[in-house]
């Protein structure tokens, strides 16, 4: 867990290939759905494009299936979900059905300007969901996806009011899970600010300290 553009995606990506398990990004799958027009797309469009939260019974029942999917039985690195107290219940609950426990809740953190800095430069892949940075993670030809050579674009949320609007989100409803967490004893807090490679290094020592 992390404020919008500290970096999840990035790690999570990383993590999901050292530990062989897929990566589940709620934010991920409601872009996909968006694209494509599904009823979940469509319900999910104007939150999203105004910087707030999708319902939580809406990403509870869509964690819930993902969760059901014969790959996340030997594990699953989350990404963006729980964000709001009753979605850590409805957490419980599937994990509770699907006979599995958190093994450590990782928050990432970074100054405000950063963040910003971070999301002003992104540019992502509407294609294959490829993320790039303008100056920290360029593609090779310019504008253009390395994996898949679609153009690459500017999410309609990463224009900085809406970015604005997120962060606001972020303190409010979503940093009352980390003390959750914390209260749990899962919570680790990793410094999120240096170069990838540097906040890969913090998370895994986060995933094995005691
Ligand atoms: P979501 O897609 O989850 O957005 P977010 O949480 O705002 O996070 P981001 O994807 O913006 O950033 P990130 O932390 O993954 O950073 P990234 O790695 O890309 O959710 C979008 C929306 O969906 C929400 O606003 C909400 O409406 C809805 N939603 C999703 N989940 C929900 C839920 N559970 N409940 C309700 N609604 C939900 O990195 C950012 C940039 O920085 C990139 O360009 C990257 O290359 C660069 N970068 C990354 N790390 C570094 C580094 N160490 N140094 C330099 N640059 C870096």
């Amino acid at each position: 867990m992390g404020p919008p553009g500290v970096g999840k995606g990035t790690q999570a990506a990383r993590l999901r290939k050292e530990l062989g398990v897929p990566h589940v990004s709620t934010g991920d799958i409601l872009r996909e759905a968006v694209q494509a027009g599904t009823p979940l797309g469509r319900k999910a469009r104007s939150f999203m494009d105004s910087g707030g939260l999708v319902p939580d019974d809406v990403v509870g029942d869509l964690i819930a299936e993902r969760l059901s999917r014969p790959d996340a039985a030997k594990g699953f690195v989350l990404d963006g979900f729980p964000r709001t107290e009753p979605q850590v219940m409805s957490l419980d609950r599937v994990l509770e059905r699907v006979g599995t426990t958190l093994d450590r809740v990782l928050s990432l953190t970074a100054p405000e300007a950063e963040i910003v800095r971070r999301l002003g430069g992104r540019r992502v892949c509407p294609k294959c969901a490829a993320v790039y940075h303008v100056d920290t993670k360029p593609p090779v030809s310019a504008g253009v996806c390395d994996a898949c050579r679609s153009a690459l674009v500017q999410r309609p949320d990463d224009e900085e009011a809406v970015v604005r609007q997120r962060l606001a989100v972020f303190f409010e409803q979503t940093m009352p899970v980390a003390a959750l967490y914390r209260q749990r004893g899962l919570l680790r807090e990793v410094d999120g600010s240096g170069d990838a490679e540097t906040v890969f290094e913090a998370l895994r020592n986060g995933l094995a300290a005691p």
